[in-house]
């Protein structure tokens, strides 16, 4: 992980990154961008160049936008004018990873911020850079080839107002990685028992974390029947982690639900290849949960947080569950599965309706990798969020815009309902209604219970992967999710169960 820290001094870098503004200075084409003023005292050559550059190439000042002064004979080097956009966290934060993309080849970079900052800069900053500057390889690289940026030194006018903010940028940029690093990891390694014990070790790493993995054997003596149909095609046996974070000043107890496909081949009915090919992401879901809960604790979060994780591989063969079987589901609900490839939910509503039952929660969210429909609908970064509470779904919005992940609200109309009924068991698990992602969501919510009006479902099939690098995403598992939970679950340590902010129901 990239080395990040703060600092006063005044040391002259070989590279050097400088905020450009979306200034109100107008040019010939416009308005243009505007060098701002930074606790890092860059001499006046410096300055007069950079001012003279950044007119010269017409610097818009948009967050992300650089354009690199090359000084081949002087100090520093190269001095990256880096957008900023507005100036705010967001701006900030495609700053940071557009650094970290222009500064790759260089060991290190320096970087000013404007004198008494808000800290949400600090945080942006270093988000954008830890998660642009991520990357994910099995096989070794040849050194010439392989990143040189290893420090990066942010110059403030005095770091302990920026400490807290480095700090919780640290803890979420490495929940993110943590996640990445699960879903990329290709599926001939990632078996459920795998992947259970690499959660196991991360949090291992935090005193407050505890874990329980659930084998075969005692997920058929408590009844996570579907859990067990869907991994049963597999020669690699599923397992259910729960992972708790419970610290005493806690109010509130969320449960979060991660799905943890750890391969889709889609089973019985199994997919065509293009279909399959990236299906190692199918546990998105459950690496979001689990790290996002390992950030809680990291962050000392007064929040009490239980991660479940059901983990299963969904392959085709001679012991696999076929269409037309009925699952027993954990609490006795039954499914009819009219499709072996609409495994996703089947193993999420064994877990919700555990929680339902046993945890005691306040709050249930799930995020899954659920359906193809949601990219239809969404496209690639938006994800599908359900909810019947208006206080819950707003809540999770705004954390997922905070955190520079977006969400759309989608309705789950009372007419669809019947389409999910079967003819032999309480469910089916398929229908033709066409909106794949919604009626997914229906069927997720007949395992509420008594949480029914507490729970939020988040389908995040498509964001948990990008095509190509995008601001601080790099191509492959995007860790989609951490960042908005950790939001959220800050937000929700403030605030009574109910959903009211601490003070407003103290008085
Ligand atoms: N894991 C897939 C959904 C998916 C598709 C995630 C593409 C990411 C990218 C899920 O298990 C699935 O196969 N869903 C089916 C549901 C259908 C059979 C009702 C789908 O979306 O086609
Ligand atoms: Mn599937
Ligand atoms: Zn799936």
């Amino acid at each position: 992980m990239l080395e990040i820290r703060l600092a006063v001094e005044q040391t002259v870098p070989d590279t050097l990154a400088l905020p450009v503004g979306k200034g109100a200075r107008t040019g010939e084409s416009g308005p243009g961008g505007e060098l701002l003023p930074t606790a890092y005292a860059a001499d006046r050559a410096v300055r007069e160049e950079a001012l003279a550059f950044i007119s010269d190439v017409e610097h818009t000042g948009g967050a992300g936008v650089v354009h690199t002064l090359a000084r081949p004979l002087a100090s520093p080097r190269r001095v990256l004018l880096t957008g900023v956009g507005a100036g705010d966290e967001a701006g900030w934060r495609a700053a940071g990873a557009a650094i970290a993309r222009s500064a790759r080849q260089q060991p290190s970079v320096t970087v000013g911020l404007p004198a008494a900052v808000d800290p949400a800069a600090v945080r942006g900053l270093a988000e954008g850079l830890w998660l642009a500057a991520y990357r994910f390889r099995v096989a070794t690289e040849p050194p010439d080839k392989a990143p040189k940026l290893a420090s990066v030194t942010i110059v403030v006018d005095e770091t302990g107002r920026y400490e807290p903010a480095l700090a919780v940028a640290r803890a979420v940029a490495e929940a993110t990685m943590l996640a990445r690093d699960l879903t990329n990891t290709p599926s001939d390694r990632k078996s459920p028992a795998w992947l259970a014990e690499r959660i196991r070790e991360a949090a291992a790493s935090h005193p407050g974390l505890s874990v329980v993995v659930r084998e075969p054997e005692q997920l058929t003596a408590e009844g996570f029947n579907a859990i067990l149909a869907v991994g049963n095609g597999s020669v690699r046996p599923p397992r259910l982690v729960e992972l708790s974070w419970q610290p005493p000043q806690a109010r509130t107890h969320v449960v979060l639900v991660g799905k943890g496909i750890t391969f889709d081949t889609g089973g019985i009915c199994i997919k065509p290849r293009d279909g399959m090919r990236l299906m190692r992401k199918d546990m998105g879901g459950a690496a979001a949960v689990a790290a996002a809960t390992i950030a809680a604790a990291a962050l000392n979060l007064p929040v009490r947080v239980t991660a479940l994780a059901p983990l299963a591989e969904n392959m085709a063969s001679g012991t696999a569950y076929r269409p037309g079987d009925v699952v027993r589901h954990y609490g006795g609900m039954t499914t009819e599965v009219l499709n072996t490839d609409a495994e996703g939910r089947l193993v999420l509503a064994d877990a919700m309706a555990y929680a339902a039952r046993h945890l005691d929660a306040d709050l249930l969210v799930d995020l899954a990798t659920l359906t193809g429909a949601q990219s239809v609908a969404l496209g690639k970064r938006t994800a599908a969020l359900y909810s019947d509470s208006d206080p819950l779904a707003e809540a999770l919005a705004e954390a997922a815009t905070a955190a520079g992940e977006r969400v759309w609200r989608m309705p789950m109309p009372d007419d669809y309902r019947d389409a999910l009924d079967s003819d032999v068991a309480d469910l089916v698990n398929s229908t033709q209604v066409g909106a794949g992602s919604v009626m997914a969501a229906m069927y997720l919510r007949e395992f509420a219970g008594t949480l029914r009006d507490r729970w939020a479902h988040l389908d995040m099939s498509a964001p948990a992967w990008a095509d190509s690098p995008d601001r601080e995403l790099v191509k492959g598992a995007t860790g989609w999710g951490v960042r908005t939970l950790v939001r959220w679950l800050d937000r929700v340590a403030g605030e009574a169960p109910s959903g009211v902010p601490v003070e407003a129901a103290a008085s």
